[in-house]
Formats: structure tokens, C-alpha cells, sequence
């Protein structure tokens, strides 16, 4: 998809490895991207899907780590339930006509974070789920 602030798009480098983990991040990015360009009527409406799919997509996440037995499992939910509490608090905001601070946190804060999650904590996940010989985590391999 083009857009042109160029975090739109699942970088290679981006891809974790792991089919359900890359699709849903892919489609975080779409989702944060309509957000962002949201005009005001519809602004909080595209903020609730971000806000919902995050909250399902942090969700997923820990399902795998809890039944995996991955070892940074609490680092990586609190992390989690930082990020949605912010979504949340933001998209409450939102919601209750006050938009400045959510967009303000959705272009200075989210693509940075979004990365650095990725590459940190989502690869540490993708790395501990790809060594397991577990049907279940193989058939996820990308
Ligand atoms: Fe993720
Ligand atoms: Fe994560």
C-alpha cells in the first residue's frame, strides 16, 4: 500500500518470521495508518479498530507466549499493557471530542515504538517459537 509518510508497509526486515504474527502486524499498520489519516469525523471511529485490533493482536501474542513457556513472558505483557492503556486513555479522548493529543502520540510516538517492539521483543518471541519442535509453533513458520 503506498502511503506517503512512508509506515504503511511491512519492511523485510520488519518480518518476524512467524505467518500470524507478520499478517496481524501488517494489518496493524494499515489500521494505524488509517487512523493517522483520519479526518476529524472519523477519527475516533478508525481509533477504536486500532484500539481493538491491538488489544486482540497483544492478546495473541500472549496466548503464544503463556503456552510456549517463553522466559520474557511478564517483560513483554507489561510492555503490552502499557501500550493499550495509552491506546486506551487516548482513544477515550478521542472519543469525548479531544483529538490533539491522540494524534500528536500517533505520529511521534507509535512508529518509533512499533518498531522497536518489533525488533526487540516480537523477534525474541518469533526466535523462541521457531526452535520449537511443536506442530503447533511449526506450522506458524513462515
Ligand atoms: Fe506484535
Ligand atoms: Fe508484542
Amino acid at each position: 500500500m503506498a502511503d506517503p509518510q512512508g509506515f504503511a508497509v511491512l519492511t523485510d526486515d520488519q518480518c518476524v518470521g512467524i505467518a500470524e504474527m507478520d499478517s496481524t502486524h501488517d494489518e496493524f499498520l494499515v489500521l494505524y495508518a488509517q487512523a493517522r489519516d483520519a479526518d476529524k469525523a472519523s477519527f475516533a471511529t478508525c481509533l477504536k479498530a486500532l484500539h481493538d485490533h491491538t488489544r486482540d493482536h497483544f492478546a495473541f501474542e500472549e496466548k503464544l507466549m503463556n503456552e510456549s513457556g517463553f522466559p520474557a513472558t511478564s517483560e513483554h505483557t507489561s510492555e503490552h499493557q502499557r501500550v493499550l492503556g495509552e491506546l486506551a486513555r487516548f482513544l477515550e479522548r478521542a472519543q469525548a471530542g479531544s483529538q490533539i493529543m491522540a494524534r500528536a502520540w500517533l505520529q511521534q510516538q507509535v512508529p518509533e515504538w512499533f518498531r522497536s517492539h518489533l525488533l526487540s521483543m516480537d523477534s525474541a518471541l518469533a526466535a523462541h517459537l521457531k526452535k520449537s519442535e511443536d506442530p503447533q509453533y511449526v506450522r506458524l513458520r513462515v
